[in-house]
């Protein structure tokens, strides 16, 4: 098929490059000519494990091209994937106007009958929206087109977006007519393991809503996890051994209920405000939602309540090592990501920061952390070690995990760890003569 995807952002570029890959021929737009002229050299604008390989043999074999003009990609095209942002406006809902700007181009542009696929997150009711914005487009230029809008969310995890797109658990499709369906079937029967057909069509308002649900699902998890970690403190109990307790009954399972400094990224934060402001707008209000959130702000921050609760709250001649900048492991988006909350809240008290991440230092010095002078960066992660009063491990990168435990201590000041993510064997490094402070367990 030819399709194309506007929008190269995460979810453009991925989708574009995965279809590609499964020998349709992709054009990906974007207005930004900077973007697509390095995208074009094989420049890829964000880390994704596996991405600018796959897009420079797509570039290679022709399967896939990108541009800044939509009106000539939209020639001959048989899909059209809105893929652009939804920031979140001032009020929490989410922004539209990226989404109808396009809407209003392809009803400008096309020349032919179209399927037009939603595939940013967007609110119930969108799709409708961009139905109405093209075909006042089309009546505005006194022509006849047939066109359909579907719903398309994705559910990509950063880090394992190229797994996840290649290997679904399922394909949402929200439409009600049949034959755009089988076109839909026909795309991504390639990416179903086994031929099991893992597509679940359905009418597009349940399709937009499904995206918002499943985020705010595992929001929920995350959350009702940690406000258990905070309860089994003070109790006396772990939840290490909880999680695994109540992860063996099937009906709870195992997934997503890892407490920490809670969560971060593009998605649930944004999603979960999006959704409490969708039900609000509808008269109702979300009150779990809310305290979702709630837990969350206040999780994100508990790191920094224990490093003051050890040291006081005078921290001026404190240094604190920090490994890991990013919201999770494998990607450098630090969007929402715990460590600037911890690190702000710490800097404030008059601490200084020395900073690693594998991936995401240049992040923290252009956007996150900029012009802050208490924060310097180390190359690895037992450099950013020295002369620190303590180690706070934010994020579970790979190659903290497993670390050389003789080799922090000899670089630390005191053998100190503050740890976000529940990583190490508490009894293992109590015996090795660290204090070691984890969430849920004292
Ligand atoms: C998420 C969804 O998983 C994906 O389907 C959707 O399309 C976009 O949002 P992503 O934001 O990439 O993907 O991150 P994810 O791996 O889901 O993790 C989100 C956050 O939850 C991270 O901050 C992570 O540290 C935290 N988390 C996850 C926990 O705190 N505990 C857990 O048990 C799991």
């Amino acid at each position: 098929m030819n399709l194309t995807i506007i929008g190269t952002g995460y979810v453009g570029l991925v989708t574009g490059t995965c279809f590609a890959e499964m020998g349709n021929t992709v054009t990906c737009v974007d207005i930004d000519k900077q973007k697509i002229e390095n995208l074009e050299k094989g420049i890829i604008p964000i880390y994704e494990p596996g991405l600018d390989a796959m897009v420079t043999r797509n570039v290679n074999n022709q399967t896939l091209r990108f541009h800044t003009d939509l009106q000539k990609s939209l020639d001959h095209c048989d899909m059209a994937f809105i893929a652009v942002g939804t920031p979140m406006g001032e009020d929490g809902s989410a922004d539209l106007q990226y989404v109808l700007d396009v809407a209003k181009s392809i009803g400008k542009y096309i020349n032919q009958p179209i399927i037009i696929v939603d595939k940013s997150t967007v609110p119930v009711g969108t799709a409708d929206k961009v139905k109405d914005v093209v075909a006042s487009e089309l009546k505005n230029r006194g022509v006849e087109i047939e066109f359909q809008v579907v719903s398309n969310p994705e559910f990509l995890k950063e880090g394992d977006a190229i797994n996840d797109f290649m290997k679904p658990d399922r394909v949402v499709v929200g439409t009600e007519d049949k034959e755009t369906a089988e076109k839909m079937r026909q795309l991504y029967a390639p990416f179903f393991r086994s031929s099991m057909d893992r597509m679940l069509v359905m009418d597009v308002r349940s399709a937009e809503m499904t995206k918002y649900v499943a985020n705010a699902m595992l929001a929920t998890k995350i959350s009702f996890m940690n406000e258990i970690a905070n309860i089994c403190e003070l109790v006396g109990a772990d939840v290490n051994k909880v999680r695994i307790g109540i992860g063996s009954d099937s009906r709870i399972g195992y997934s997503f209920i890892y407490p920490g400094s809670g969560y971060g990224g593009s998605c649930f934060p944004k999603d979960v405000k999006a959704l409490k402001k969708t039900a609000e707008q509808n008269g109702y209000s979300a009150q779990l939602l809310s305290a979702v959130e709630d837990v969350n702000n206040r999780q994100k921050l508990i790191i920094a309540d224990k490093v003051i609760s050890h040291f006081g709250s005078n921290l001026s001649n404190k240094t604190f090592a920090v490994w890991g900048l990013s919201f999770k492991p494998g990607t450098d988006d630090m969007r929402e990501a715990p460590s600037i909350y911890i690190i702000n809240k710490l800097i404030a008290l008059g601490a200084k920061i020395q900073a690693y991440d594998p991936k995401a230092i240049d992040e923290a010095k252009e956007f996150y952390l900029k012009d802050i002078s208490e924060v310097s960066y180390a190359a690895s992660k037992y450099d950013v070690l020295k002369n620190a009063d303590a180690l706070l491990m934010l994020t579970e990168w790979k190659e903290f995990r497993s670390p050389d435990f003789m080799e922090i201590k000899n670089n630390l000041k005191s053998p100190v760890i503050f740890d976000g993510r529940n990583q190490y064997d508490s009894e293992r490094l109590q015996k090795m003569g660290f204090e070691y402070y984890q969430i849920g367990k004292n």
